[in-house]
């Protein structure tokens, strides 16, 4: 079996070729989120299938394809689509892409998602800045041998969300005067939706929202020293009781859209 690096270094060299630059940011679009690649210019799309060793998420709303190319001038790749470990992925699995743009030489990850409100002062359609997460459930994307290239065996997770990226999205928010909460998000296994006592639960342990990705991204970012900014978009209030569907998520995402993209195209902008 092929190990991790060698699989990363495989993925990463054969976008390089399809890639006039190192990008400065990627950009992972959540569920109902994707139409922030439609702002960018000079695009250059990268299928999944075509690249060695990524796989393809079985979501539907989700288009396996990397994109390249620039918003206000910045060099972006976006993701459109992203691996869940509830679809059977491992959590390293989740993580891989990560893995290659560390390699890469990205800097920044943007990381969003459909998320269920805990808090009772959100409400669906509200956009949240991740401060921090819990992960209670599923292996670290670490596990196993530590690879040196990628980072540390034991990486510090105390500031994953760093506080000067959220201020500069804390201020794009207010220039835009767009409301923005902020959070603790918590992920769960899935594919399941909580359950009463689960979303009581994360409620007494500090959650404000709870999903089913960004988590593993995430991990495998901080752990190669990458800038992380998450942004959450409320998609329903399981913490007030609400039965949630995938068509509820789907539907809120897209309501909210317009309003993700262009807070993270002006917060691209002043990167
Ligand atoms: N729970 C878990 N994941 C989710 C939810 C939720 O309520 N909404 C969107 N993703």
């Amino acid at each position: 079996m092929q190990d991790l690096l060698e699989k990363a270094l495989e993925a990463g060299n054969y976008i390089r070729t399809h890639i006039p630059d190192v990008p400065d940011t990627v950009v992972i679009l959540g569920s109902g989120l994707g139409k922030l690649a439609d702002e960018i210019r000079d695009a250059i799309e990268i299928p999944y299938a075509d690249i060695p060793n990524f796989k393809t998420s079985t979501v539907k709303g989700h288009d396996n394809k990397l994109i390249y190319g620039t918003i206000y001038g910045k060099k972006i790749l976006a993701m459109k689509g992203r691996y869940h470990f509830y679809e059977g992925y491992s959590m390293q699995e989740a993580a891989f892409p990560i893995r290659v743009f560390a390699l890469l030489g990205i800097r920044n990850l943007i990381v969003s998602n459909a998320a269920g409100g805990i808090n009772k002062k959100f409400k669906v359609g509200d956009l949240m800045l991740i401060t921090d997460h819990i992960k209670l459930c599923a292996e670290s994307p670490l596990r196993g041998e530590n690879e040196e290239v990628f980072g540390t065996r034991f990486p510090n997770m105390t500031d994953a969300y760093p506080v000067e990226f959220r201020n500069l999205a804390k201020s794009v928010a207010s220039n835009l005067k767009m409301e923005l909460q902020e959070g603790v998000y918590a992920f769960m296994a899935g594919p399941q939706y909580e359950t009463t006592a689960e979303i009581k639960m994360l409620a007494t342990i500090g959650a404000d929202a709870v999903g089913m990705s960004t988590v593993p991204e995430v991990i495998a970012a901080v752990h190669s020293g990458m800038n992380v900014l998450g942004i959450s978009c409320i998609t329903d209030m399981t913490g007030s009781g609400q039965q949630v569907s995938h068509e509820e998520v789907m539907k809120a995402a897209g309501e909210a859209e317009g309003r993700f993209v262009r807070l993270v195209m002006e917060i691209i902008n002043q990167l």
